[in-house]
């Protein structure tokens, strides 16, 4: 790269593509397919998808003249009648290898024990009827992975419209939605009246579902309060406190299960899930989905004692966040962030109804950056 005086110096046609001069002074390499793939003719303004193939091309992209005219790079092509416009303005967003600017990737906030008092809340109709309040509480949900959405209306009907304020209800092996409440043949642990220890939801589906929704219908019983801890507040102390422990399970996968009469799920997950950043952004954590671990005996000399020592610090009442479930709240959470579990109840002093269902990360993020940002094609 050369450092230039001259704002207006001329680009300099090379052999697979050309240098031209941003606003840094610097001369910034472009190769050829690239400016001929992504001259703004290829997108077709109306579905705003890419209309060119260069796959057709009869011979490698290459340019015949290069000017910058106004704000404009212009370049006409060997062989093609054809002219491409690049704002200049445009070519700096891409003057470096890195990923487009993403809204939805914001910092994570870890939160502890204390917590429950400044949950964000929100009220369903009010999510209903104004985005700005629904892009605020993504990022909630992007940023501390816990929400609480009230005022729900005691109806199916009610969880699924509130699903599809971030996207569609993500199907599991197991269908839309699930109920828990006490069944005669359990088939989940989730399905009696014991304590369900701290987990995250469905971790043998090969992708679990990223955001769960538990829409509270009914909740009088004794007993059953609600328990919920910040993966990434745990994992992030852990990293600290046990740097080779956070290494093997950040590192290496294990194997999941959930199986009985006609399915038999499986996969393999690492405990602590690290980000495109390198930080913490999930777990993947079930005693009573964890399969037998298959790995090299010896590895598990120092696999089991990091697992527990990790398993332990969860259950730590610094992280426990203790509350009980009101008929009309939905909790709205990140499932591979937030664990959860609940106290055992007594299945005959009352009522305790949950539906619940999924939706996914990826999702919840499309709405974020379409609610918040302009993307590449709105003028
Ligand atoms: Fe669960």
């Amino acid at each position: 790269m050369n450092v230039m005086n001259s704002p207006i110096a001329a680009p300099v046609l090379k052999d697979k593509g050309l240098d031209i001069v941003l606003s840094d002074g610097v001369a910034h390499y472009f190769n050829y397919y690239w400016l001929r793939d992504n001259c703004p003719s290829s997108f077709d303004a109306s579905t705003r998808e890419r209309s060119f193939d260069i796959f057709h091309l009869d011979t490698a992209p290459r340019a015949a003249s290069a000017e910058v005219v106004g704000d404009a790079l212009e370049l006409t092509w060997v062989g093609e009648d054809h002219v491409t416009r690049f704002p200049l303005g445009w070519l700096e967003t891409y003057r470096q290898a890195a990923p487009r600017r993403d809204p939805s990737d914001l910092p994570r906030q870890a939160w502890y024990g204390d917590h429950y008092p400044e949950v964000p809340r929100f009220s369903q109709p009010e999510l209903l009827s104004d985005p700005a309040l629904r892009a605020k509480w993504i990022e909630a949900m992007l940023v501390e992975g816990f929400t609480i959405v009230t005022e729900m209306p005691d109806s199916d009907a009610g969880l699924t419209e509130t699903v599809n304020l971030i996207g569609q209800v993500r199907p599991t092996f197991f269908g839309d939605y699930f109920d828990v409440k006490t069944h005669i043949n359990p088939t989940n642990t989730a399905y009696t009246a014991a304590a369900l220890e701290l987990h995250t939801d469905t971790p043998a589906e090969e992708h679990a579902p990223g955001v769960q929704f538990l829409h509270c219908r009914a909740n009088t019983v004794q007993g059953g309060g609600s328990l919920y801890s910040d993966g990434v507040a745990v994992a992030n102390d852990f990293r600290l406190r046990d740097p080779e422990g956070f290494r093997l399970l950040s590192e290496v996968e294990i194997p999941f299960y959930c199986e009985h009469d006609t399915y038999d799920m499986r996969s393999r997950q690492t405990v602590i899930e690290l980000d495109q950043h390198g930080e913490v952004s999930g777990l993947t954590i079930s005693q009573h989905m964890l399969d037998i671990i298959d790995l090299d005996q010896a590895l598990l000399d120092d696999y089991y004692p990091a697992f527990c020592r990790f398993g332990r610090m969860l259950q730590e009442e610094k992280y426990m966040m203790r509350f009980v479930m009101k008929a009309g709240e939905c909790m709205v959470f990140d499932n591979h962030r937030i664990v959860h579990g609940r106290a055992a109840y007594s299945a005959t002093s009352g009522d305790r109804y949950l539906r619940g269902c999924y939706a996914d990360r990826a999702e919840m993020r499309s709405t974020y950056r379409a609610l918040v940002s302009e993307g590449r094609f709105k003028a």
